[in-house]
């Protein structure tokens, strides 16, 4: 959907399984709360009932991709109108760990149009302001997950997630930023933190223009 005029500013994490997603938004989240800065983190999938069943799925066998498609979607509306877009109409900076991008490279490895994913995303769900693709090789991304104790699961399989990162590569949009996720979350962190303080300073600029 088209943002309405809030403002907020919304900034998005993508990347396959073990980029480091997690990690990396909590540094962020936290040096922005050190500026004084209202920032509400959240995910996808949620932890509402469309949520649980979703990870529920990881572990005891997939749906089929449209019924899988559909709950992603269903997950999503629930938090956009009850989270997302209030969160935004308050000023906070709201980050986000995966949304619509996921549901495009991760159905679209399943065999599904990952073009009509976003299109039908961007119906109903705002887009970031900034969007921080964390790009890992899939042998990077499995062995991250080994290290830290886990079991890859379902969406795991490297075969997919391959097919996921080439869908990540192939979406254009202006307010994406790849970044190599070999780097440090600390020098990760200033990047995103300075994007963000620079979208507020227009977002101000903007307002006070009228
Ligand atoms: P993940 O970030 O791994 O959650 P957690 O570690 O908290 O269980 O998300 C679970 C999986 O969901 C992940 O492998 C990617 C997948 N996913 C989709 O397939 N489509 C989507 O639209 C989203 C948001 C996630």
């Amino acid at each position: 959907m088209k943002r309405p005029l809030d403002p907020g500013v919304l900034v998005v994490f993508e990347g396959i399984d073990g980029v480091g997603k997690s990690t990396q938004i909590g540094a962020v989240a936290g040096a922005l709360r050190g500026l004084g800065i209202e920032v509400v983190a959240s995910k996808e999938p949620t932890d509402g009932p469309f949520g649980k069943r979703l990870r529920a799925s990881a572990t005891t066998g997939r749906l089929d991709p449209a019924a899988e498609l559909e709950l992603f979607v269903a997950d999503r509306r629930e938090h956009v109108a009850n989270l997302i877009l209030p969160s935004l109409a308050r000023g906070a900076v709201v980050i986000l760990d995966r949304y619509y991008f996921s549901n495009a490279a991760y159905q679209g490895a399943r065999g599904l149009s990952w073009e009509s994913i976003l299109a039908a995303n961007e119906e109903f769900a705002p887009e970031p302001d900034l969007l921080v693709w964390l790009d890992l090789p899939p042998e990077r991304s499995l062995e991250r997950i080994r290290t830290r104790g886990d079991v890859a699961n379902e969406f795991e399989r490297a075969h997919l997630l391959e097919a996921s990162r080439a869908i990540f590569g192939s979406i254009r949009k202006p307010y994406l930023r790849r970044m190599d996720a070999t780097q440090s979350v600390g020098s990760i962190r200033d990047v995103v933190v300075d994007e963000v303080m620079r979208l507020r300073a227009a977002r101000d600029g903007n307002a006070t223009r009228g």
